[in-house]
């Protein structure tokens, strides 16, 4: 894996476009085996979680081809329906595969995705509503799942918990299933939206995506043209604007949905930074590094503040006037990387699902280790506002989420580089 080094202090100015969302076109690649015909997405991010679902895609018979943020998905002719362990692995998030594999052939292997470094992730709502639809579950042994439906059956499906990755994998075997499916209390992420999108360019009858319910009418025609541009992301964009607001200085983010990243300005603004929206997807955001700490915030479902930016706002809040707290409702275990944050002088006692930051005046670089995609982001906040040089090890796992992310913050002014180990 590979290093980032960054020296700090440099204030951020420029421009930042913002790619695909990695959590839309993961679902969407999913989707195209619905297609067996060629579908065409734009704006892909360049991640390396892309790269491994188009991997598990060519080995189960699709062609690809790819140029730049334009994918190419031939799925006329599947030739497997067992997902590569090797690569389910490397990408716990492949298990959203496993409805449009049920959808399209009837039948998956798949291994059980592990746990991770933010929580246990189990599947336990993905298999409880295929199960509803008439699906056989084998748990087989080494942590492989079978799964097998040749007829599935649209019903009403009630989810305890607004699961994203549980309400995609529902959605895309009730494209197959006869009669309609309505997905209760689904989720409601813009990811969801877009995933919708992508179906109803296939024909597909399904609606309410975004609302908490959705409908899907299944077995319909299903057209083998399909274009498709995905939705920009939330994530990376709320990343650098709070990148900019520990540091200083002043961005502009092109290519935003300003909808979609409003409980994170909500609080980037709390925090003392000044931000603007104009017509056209244009985002700017003014800070001088003076950070005010929030009394409370609470990760929780979208529209809420959401999880996957709870590290880098923890990040940004360890140099705020005052003391923070931070609520992690949606995993049990999302604090881990505030040990590596602790080397750079941070001030946070994590109690369970709540961390206390106490803001300090400075924090100096060290060489810290990313263990996650968002911890890793938090490391390069910290890092571009602390004094000195910090070194991140497994850089890898920032790979993930952000595209060559040295290259966009040294564009803006950042001191960062990339050093292969
Ligand atoms: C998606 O993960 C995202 N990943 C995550 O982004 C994101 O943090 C998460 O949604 C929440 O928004 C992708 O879209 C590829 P969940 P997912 O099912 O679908 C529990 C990132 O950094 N749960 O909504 O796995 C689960 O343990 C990643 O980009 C069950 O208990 O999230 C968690 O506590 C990280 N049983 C909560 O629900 C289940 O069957 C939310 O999980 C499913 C989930």
């Amino acid at each position: 894996m590979s290093n980032l080094i960054i020296t700090g202090g440099s204030r951020l100015s420029g421009i930042i476009e913002v790619p695909g969302a990695k959590n839309a076109v993961l679902p969407v690649l999913a989707a195209t085996l619905l297609n067996n015909g060629i579908s065409i997405l734009e704006n892909c991010p360049e991640l390396d979680d892309v790269l491994t679902m188009l991997e598990i895609l060519s080995a189960l018979g699709c062609k690809i081809q790819k140029k730049g943020s334009r994918i190419e998905i031939d799925a006329s002719s599947l030739t497997s329906s067992s997902i590569p362990e090797q690569l389910a692995k490397r990408m716990r998030s492949s298990i959203i595969i496993l409805g449009a594999v049920l959808a399209r052939c009837k039948e998956v292997l798949i291994c059980y995705p592990g746990g991770c470094e933010i929580g246990m992730r189990p599947i336990d709502m993905h298999l409880k509503a295929l199960k509803q639809m008439g699906a056989e579950i084998d748990g087989l042994k080494h942590g492989m799942l079978r799964v097998k439906a040749d007829n599935l059956q649209g019903c009403e499906i009630l989810l305890d918990y607004p699961s994203v990755g549980a309400t995609e994998n529902i959605m895309l075997a009730a494209c197959a299933a006869e009669g309609e499916t309505i997905i209760r209390n689904a989720a409601k992420e813009p990811e969801i939206e877009d995933l919708q999108e992508f179906l109803v360019n296939l024909g597909v009858n399904v609606a309410g995506g975004g609302t908490g319910v959705v409908r899907i009418k299944g077995r319909g025609e299903i057209k083998t043209e399909s274009v498709h541009k995905i939705i920009p992301d939330r994530i990376v964009a709320g990343t650098y604007l709070s990148a900019a607001a520990a540091v200083g200085g002043s961005i502009v983010l092109t290519g935003v949905e300003y909808d979609h990243i409003g409980s994170i300005i909500y609080y980037l603004r709390r925090a003392g930074c000044k931000i603007k929206n104009y017509a056209g997807g244009v985002v700017t955001i003014e800070s001088d590094g003076a950070i005010n700490a929030l009394d409370l915030v609470r990760t929780s479902p979208y529209p809420g503040f959401p999880t996957d930016m709870q590290p880098q706002l923890v990040a940004l809040l360890a140099r705020a006037k005052g003391t923070s707290v931070i609520v992690e409702t949606v995993f049990e275990n999302r604090f881990r990387y505030t040990e590596q944050l602790q080397k750079m002088g941070s001030d946070i006692n994590v109690q369970g699902r709540t961390a206390i930051i106490r803001g300090v005046d400075r924090l100096k670089g060290a060489s810290v280790e990313a263990r996650d995609l968002r911890g890793g982001a938090a490391l390069i906040i910290a890092g571009l506002a602390a004094e000195g040089e910090t070194t991140i090890s497994q850089a890898g796992y920032i790979d993930r989420g952000y595209e060559r992310v040295e290259n966009v913050l040294s564009k803006v002014g950042a001191k960062i580089r990339r050093v292969e180990d």
